[in-house]
């Protein structure tokens, strides 16, 4: 394989207007990372527009030229030193920013927090650092810029670097850097300023090259969130980006939350040479296991021994920025990963004033701009680490509505609690019993088995329901016949065990069925269910549930509805040879 450039991501944080696309379009100009005739550009437009020359518009012009290849995040942009590629992200607004960074989209390692030497520390100055020390950004060079606004004045900048240290070490932050420059003017960019003298430390250039990149996300521990479960010829390929560690064909793995431990059968490719026996941190793969479970979206892939953290409750650093207050009890959507659940907050521990740093006494309540410490309780369990260990699946965003509205990282699990916030214990291993799935078959003559019955929807509704009809037809003969029988009928359901979730939910509402009906025939039932032909896919799992060999499926349609009772005949023909041959 060939050695990969290092790549250094880079975020630029500071109150607004403190130059933070001027010295982004600034970095451009000087690694000559800009299109052909860009520069150009920018000043003929600002000429016929009677405005000045502004580094920050070459942005826009870069921006629109990346468009044309692979879709990137507009706010970053790309250049080069001789030791390294840089991704460089401009934060223009500060909820953008936020959300941003919160969110992971703007996943930096480094940060250049600006402040302008004539204006001084601000209120998103100070907001900025905050941030910085939430997310856990430790490498951070304080650029003090507009320098020629000063004089270049030595004492104003040591002011300006005390004031800010003061306020950043309070928070954990501590610049590695201080360096004054003038971004328009390109004073202590590439090269030392001849009108700082007094400066001894590098141009922000090579400073940047003095970042020492953090090793190795790979070496974490193997963290494979499902993004989907495709369907291919017969293979069924668990798809996602492995977020942190290795992987290889062949090692034992763990699908959290529920517990199922199998092993990696294939590494899916596309083409011949991609072909691998094993994938890292960083890619996009596909990959088949050797047990076929019901596997989907959200669920967290894992070595054995390395497991993620798995609860419905635990301790957040969130940030809020949404229109309306976050309060306790209400619903919100919690996005962390793959993973989506209803959630609530279910105490505000700590709330603080992000610029002032000031502890809200008592608030019952999360206002806009606010950090605060707070427990979250998800509706289902939700698989993460905590955000010292692991970044990416650390962090998480919160829905209000529609909108992204908070964020923030994880600095602890709770115990697992039940809808009532009570603690549940973790023993989830199944007892040894002393009557077995076949000793009660063999009591009752008979064998469990799911009828899944399934036709168009045509079949299923309406008053004259043939599915239904056939059903309720086939339990009455079978239980005739001394079988042992039930009909599982999908509004019992929907009105009782699926009733907190809406009926649109269908992949839920199958999983729920087929884990009943599973139970069903380990007690030896012969269960009955019918579904609307539509949802294939999530019979499909259903079928992967309950088992290939527990499951007859019987596909009607409208002309049944003639004669049900020739049909009951065949299906019951079917249970009954399919109770004497072992080949159904
Ligand atoms: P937002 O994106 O709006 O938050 O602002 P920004 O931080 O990106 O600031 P921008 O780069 O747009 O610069 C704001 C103004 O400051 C522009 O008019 C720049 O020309 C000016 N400016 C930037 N750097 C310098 C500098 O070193 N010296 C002087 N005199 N002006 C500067
Ligand atoms: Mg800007």
């Amino acid at each position: 394989m060939d050695k990969l450039r290092e790549t250094l991501k880079i975020v630029v944080v500071g109150h607004v207007d403190h130059g933070k696309s001027t010295l982004i379009g600034r970095l451009l100009y000087d690694t000559k990372s800009l299109p052909e005739g860009a520069i150009e550009k920018v000043k003929r437009i600002s000429k016929e527009k009677g405005k000045p020359f502004e580094y920050a518009y070459l942005l826009d012009a870069f921006e629109e030229e990346q468009k044309q290849g692979i879709t990137i995040d507009t706010t970053q942009l790309q250049f080069f030193t001789g030791k390294r590629d840089y991704i460089i992200i401009d934060a223009p607004g500060h909820k953008e920013f936020l959300k941003n960074m919160i969110s992971g989209a703007a996943n930096a390692e480094a940060a250049l927090l600006i402040v302008d030497a004539h204006e001084g520390i601000q209120e998103q100055s100070k907001r900025h650092g905050y941030i910085l020390s939430l997310l856990g950004i430790q490498k951070v060079y304080v650029i003090v810029n507009k320098m020629d606004l000063i004089g270049y004045s030595e004492e104003k900048f040591n002011q300006i670097k005390a004031d800010f240290n003061q306020f950043l070490n309070n928070l954990q932050v501590y610049p590695l850097k201080y360096i004054p420059v003038s971004a328009f003017l390109g004073e202590n960019m590439t090269v030392p300023s001849e009108n700082m003298p007094w400066y001894q430390g590098e141009p922000v250039l090579e400073a940047l090259d003095l970042f020492e990149k953090e090793k190795g996300l790979e070496d974490k521990p193997l963290r494979f969130p499902i993004q989907d479960v495709y369907k291919f010829d017969d293979r069924r390929i668990i798809a996602g980006r492995i977020e942190t560690g290795k992987l290889n064909v062949g090692d034992e793995i763990l699908i959290s939350p529920g517990n199922k431990t199998t092993r990696v059968k294939t590494i899916e490719y596309w083409v011949k040479q991609d072909k691998t026996a094993a994938v890292r941190a960083g890619m996009s793969v596909g990959i088949t296991v050797t047990d076929e479970f019901f596997n989907k979206r959200g669920e967290f892939i894992s070595h054995v021994q390395d497991r993620p953290l798995t609860s419905n409750l635990f301790k957040a650093n969130l940030f809020w920025m949404g229109r309306s207050d976050l309060v306790k009890g209400k619903k919100y959507k919690l996005k962390l990963t793959t993973q989506e659940v209803e959630c609530e907050i279910f105490s505000i521990d700590k709330v603080i004033d992000a610029s002032s740093l000031e502890t809200i006494e008592a608030a019952r309540a999360v206002k806009i701009n606010d950090v605060a410490e707070v427990v979250i309780k998800t509706k289902q369990l939700v698989c993460f680490d905590e955000f010292k260990d692991n970044q990416n699946t650390g962090r998480f965003v919160i829905v209000d509505g529609y909108d992204v509205s908070g964020g923030g990282i994880i600095s602890g699990a709770e115990e697992v609690s039940n809808a009532a916030g009570i603690a549940v214990t973790g023993n989830n291993s199944k007892a040894e019993k002393l009557v077995t799935r076949a000793d009660r078959e063999n009591r009752d003559n008979q064998k469990g088995l799911v009828v899944w019955i399934t036709g168009p929807a045509e079949a299923v509704n309406g008053e004259s329901a043939v599915i239904n009809t056939l059903a309720v037809k086939l339990e009455k003969e079978l239980f005739d016949l001394r079988k042992r029988v039930y009909y599982l009928d999908n509004a019992q359901l929907t009105n009782g065990v699926s009733s907190d979730i809406a009926i649109t939910d269908t992949d839920e509402q199958t999983r729920r069925k087929a884990e009943i009906a599973k139970l069903f025939v380990d007690n030896g039932l012969i269960t009955i269910i019918t579904s609307d032909g539509q949802a294939k896919e999530d019979q499909e799992n259903a079928r992967l549930i309950i088992g290939r060999d527990d499951f007859l499926e019987i596909v009607v349609d409208e002309t049944v509805a003639a004669n049900v009772d020739k049909k009951v005949e065949e299906v019951i023909n079917l249970i009954i040879c399919g109770l004497d041959s072992s080949n159904l």
